[in-house]
């Protein structure tokens, strides 16, 4: 069955690109938080695997989007690594601090299986319902990103306790990031296994390291996640996202071989075209406010998009996560904009 997504990903341009949402699966949505309301914590609602099913499914039978994406969170990680992860109400994750040197060299190696095979559980329940032609994205945080809320505790908007942290202490960090690559790599193989068709990683955070470290700790761990997951299931799909990278998107395509990257919304489009649409399938990058704000403000900006990178491989998409407060019918608007834009 044709999968418009998954053609991209083989460097197939659509007459209509293909579109999803990062977050689509979330608060904006009333029947999320009619789902949401009846579990205690985002957690117990991404070890849920009926109930994960189907919020994954929600943003599907609404808007008829081209992937599902797979409801978890990336910090489902660090808690299978035995570390305390909470969500709390209106405040972000909240973590056990790791910024310890001695604690960081011992840490435990490898997730508990049993602790993530509800995930995999939940990728069967969605796999059995999704239409043909819907692409299944599973996905997993890069280990930079991963590391500044283990490292921190809790979001921060500069990481630089993260930062601080690796400067200080290379040797315990690389630690902490090898341990992070292979259980990414175990993650992301055993989603491919349970039946999602592709997998994006999320660099939330690249975009704040400075160009040496974003060799060191971006580009470096997610190359090696890249090849060792392929060697597991060969011919893999990967979407790299690393948010932020600005001029280092060129090294990011050109060191790592992802099959498409995700460009952030401030990403200029003549050089998102001119020098990293011409060696990878590209995808975003709308201005998750532009989608808030809606009205003539939102046409402008999916028309500039659509001319800039509708011309080759493409998938369209936001340059972050959709906002909570998005109204229901801006994501009408922009789906129909994108979907009937004439340059075929
Ligand atoms: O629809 C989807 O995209 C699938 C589900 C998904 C979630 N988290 C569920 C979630 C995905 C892909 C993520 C990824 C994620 N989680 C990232 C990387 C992508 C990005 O947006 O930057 C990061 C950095 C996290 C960590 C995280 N999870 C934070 C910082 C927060 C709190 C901030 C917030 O938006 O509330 C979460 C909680 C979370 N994970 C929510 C959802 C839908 C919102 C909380 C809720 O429903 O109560």
């Amino acid at each position: 069955m044709h999968k418009p997504l998954r053609d991209v990903l083989d460097g197939k341009r659509q007459a209509v690109p293909p579109v999803w949402m990062m977050r689509q699966a979330g608060r904006y949505l009333p029947e999320y938080m009619a789902v949401r309301k009846t579990v205690g914590s985002v957690l117990d609602l991404c070890f849920t695997p009926k109930f994960a099913a189907e919020v994954t499914l929600q943003p599907i039978r609404r808007f008829g989007f081209d992937a599902a994406i797979l409801f978890s969170d990336i910090l489902v990680i660090p808690h299978a690594l035995g570390r305390s992860v909470r969500f709390e109400t209106g405040e972000g994750p909240k973590l056990e601090p790791l910024n310890d040197p001695g604690a960081m060299m011992a840490l435990r190696g490898t997730a508990d299986d049993a602790v993530l095979a509800p995930i995999y559980e939940t990728i069967r329940l969605v796999k059995a319902e999704l239409p043909a032609p819907v692409t299944f994205l599973g996905f997993c945080g890069a280990p930079w990103t991963v590391a500044t809320y283990m490292v921190a505790g809790h979001g921060t908007p500069d990481q630089a306790p993260a930062r601080l942290f690796a400067y200080r202490h290379p040797e315990a960090f690389a630690r902490l990031i090898d341990v992070l690559v292979e259980t990414s790599t175990n993650y992301l193989v055993r989603q491919l296994r349970a039946g999602v068709d592709a997998v994006q990683i999320f660099d939330t955070w690249a975009g704040i390291l400075p160009p040496h470290e974003f060799q060191r700790w971006c580009i470096a761990p997610t190359r090696r996640i890249v090849a060792y997951v392929r060697r597991a299931v060969p011919g893999a799909k990967i979407i790299g996202f690393p948010r932020g990278a600005g001029s280092n998107l060129k090294r990011y395509v050109e060191d790592i071989e992802i099959d498409a990257v995700g460009l952030d919304w401030m990403v200029d489009l003549d050089f998102a075209r001119d020098a990293i649409q011409r060696r990878r399938p590209v995808q975003g990058n709308l201005d998750p406010l532009a989608l808030r704000a809606g009205g003539a403000a939102l046409d402008r900006s999916v028309d500039a998009i659509l001319e800039s990178l509708a011309g080759g491989p493409f998938i369209f998409n936001l340059g972050h996560g959709i906002l909570p407060d998005t109204p229901v019918a801006h994501v009408e608007q922009m789906l129909k904009r994108v979907r009937n834009y004439p340059g075929r």
